[in-house]
């Protein structure tokens, strides 16, 4: 049948959300309405998620090479993300959200830091959904992060298998993502799940991430499922 998807949904769907400052430029706003924006476009996509079947969601908020951006809007990232997660902790609690933080946490104070360690733990035995939240991520740090830890335990070379060191990465215990969405445009990595992306699909979408909506993840959810993911095996 036409249009017949071929496979299963993506168990974990990770996702770079750009373009929120072009949005609010093509309003003439400041940047910040552009982030605020954004932030309503993260809950609307955690229920789109919920409601379509996804089982982890890893949002890319805050790369470890944001903090090059000018101090007045890395203050409103992090007071916009300081508001989101006291506001909406209890919703996501209610919805059946685990929340998960992955990323230099301790770089945005011991208060944000902490009130993340305590939403974890609040939400930690939740089985709806896992949002894995990014922040002050990078990619290649997991990687460095993970080689350091494996090191002080004292792990033997050839005891170091892919299996092994994945359990080391930031993101031990969490199935790689299968289906990759950038929004605005844009196509490059910006050193996000470098490990972890090894097969995931990609789809790249122009919607700015403000104006993403349940219907633009139904989409790629659907050209997922048009995929062939052959793993570098031959085609069935
Ligand atoms: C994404 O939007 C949010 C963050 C990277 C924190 P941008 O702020 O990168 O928006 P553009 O790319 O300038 O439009
Ligand atoms: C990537 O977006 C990081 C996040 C979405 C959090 P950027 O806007 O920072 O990426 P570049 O600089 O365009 O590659
Ligand atoms: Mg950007």
């Amino acid at each position: 049948m036409a249009g017949s998807s071929s496979l299963p949904g993506p168990r974990h769907v990770a996702v770079i959300m750009d373009g929120n400052g072009r949005w609010a430029a093509a309003r003439g706003l400041p940047r910040a309405a552009g982030h605020r924006e954004g932030a309503k476009a993260v809950r609307r996509t955690i229920e789109a998620a919920i409601d379509q079947g996804v089982e982890y969601l890893t949002l890319f908020a805050f790369s470890s090479e944001n903090w090059r951006r000018p101090a007045e809007e890395v203050t409103d990232l992090t007071f916009l993300l300081k508001h989101y997660v006291r506001a909406e902790l209890a919703e996501m609690h209610a919805q059946g959200v685990r929340l998960k933080v992955i990323g230099e946490r301790e770089r945005f104070g011991p208060n944000l830091a902490g009130e993340l360690a305590a939403a974890e733990a609040r939400t930690a035995n939740n089985s709806r959904l896992t949002l894995v939240m990014a922040l002050s991520y990078g990619g290649r740090a997991d990687i460095v992060t993970a080689a350091r830890r494996a090191m002080q335990a004292g792990l033997a070379p050839e005891a170091l298998s892919e299996d092994v060191f994945a359990g080391f990465l930031s993101t031990a215990g969490i199935p790689d993502p299968d289906l990759l969405i950038r929004t605005s445009g844009e196509q490059r990595i910006s050193n996000f799940l470098l490990w972890q992306l090894a097969y995931a699909e990609m789809v790249f979408t122009p919607v700015l991430w403000p104006d993403f909506t349940a219907d633009d993840l139904a989409a790629a959810l659907a050209e997922y499922g048009s995929r062939e993911r052959r793993f570098g095996a031959r085609p069935a």
